[in-house]
């Protein structure tokens, strides 16, 4: 789905699909470097990664393999909690392996200090982080993230995987969604 379909839904376009296409591409040369010889399981955090994964993971000139977890965060549906369940785990056994996860978005990040805690204590070798949008103004934990796509304003965002009520993740851009949309 483009902009034009949805133009009254959105008050901007934040981030255009060429600007994020250009942008995985920089974060694979570098990742390409640091995982050279040693390639990396990616595992990508259900729902809103899929389009990340599947974008960056194309982008990549080298070997990886994908795997996937779905996780729901406890309490008020719209504000992480902190508390994380695992609605569907990895099927593969992590220890030993470098892990790089692969994220939509960052925002209070508790889901992801959860989940690199979670991965981390299964005998990983190492555990490190891809986001496409980090919003800074939002957090509530510092996470270690090694790469960072954007740095966003704590606005509501959607597109590229982003939704609201399960709706917008097929965009292909990332927009501000309009206050009349949710209110
Ligand atoms: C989003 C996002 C991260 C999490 C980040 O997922 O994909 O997993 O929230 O929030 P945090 O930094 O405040 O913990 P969401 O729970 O919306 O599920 P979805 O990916 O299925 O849309």
């Amino acid at each position: 789905m483009d902009v034009d379909e949805i133009r009254s839904d959105l008050t901007e376009v934040l981030i255009t699909e060429d600007e994020i296409h250009a942008k995985l591409a920089e974060l694979a040369r570098r990742v390409e470097t640091d995982y050279a010889g040693n390639p990396p399981l990616l595992v990508g955090v259900l729902k809103g990664a899929v389009m990340v994964m599947a974008d960056f993971a194309r982008e990549l000139k080298m070997h990886v393999e994908m795997d996937w977890m779905a996780v729901s965060s406890y309490g008020a549906s719209t504000e992480s909690s902190g508390v994380v369940r695992i609605l569907k785990d990895l099927d593969t056994e992590i220890a030993g392996r470098d892990v790089l996860i692969v994220e939509d978005i960052i925002d209070s990040g508790l889901t992801l200090t959860w989940l690199r805690a979670n991965l981390e204590s299964r005998g990983a070798a190492s555990v490190k982080i891809l986001a496409l949008l980090r919003k800074p103004e939002a957090a509530k934990v510092e996470v270690d993230v090694e790469y960072v796509g954007f740095e966003i304003p704590p606005a509501f965002v959607v597109g590229y995987g982003l939704d609201y009520a399960e709706k917008y993740r097929n965009l292909r851009a990332i927009g501000v969604l309009a206050p009349h949309v949710y209110q």
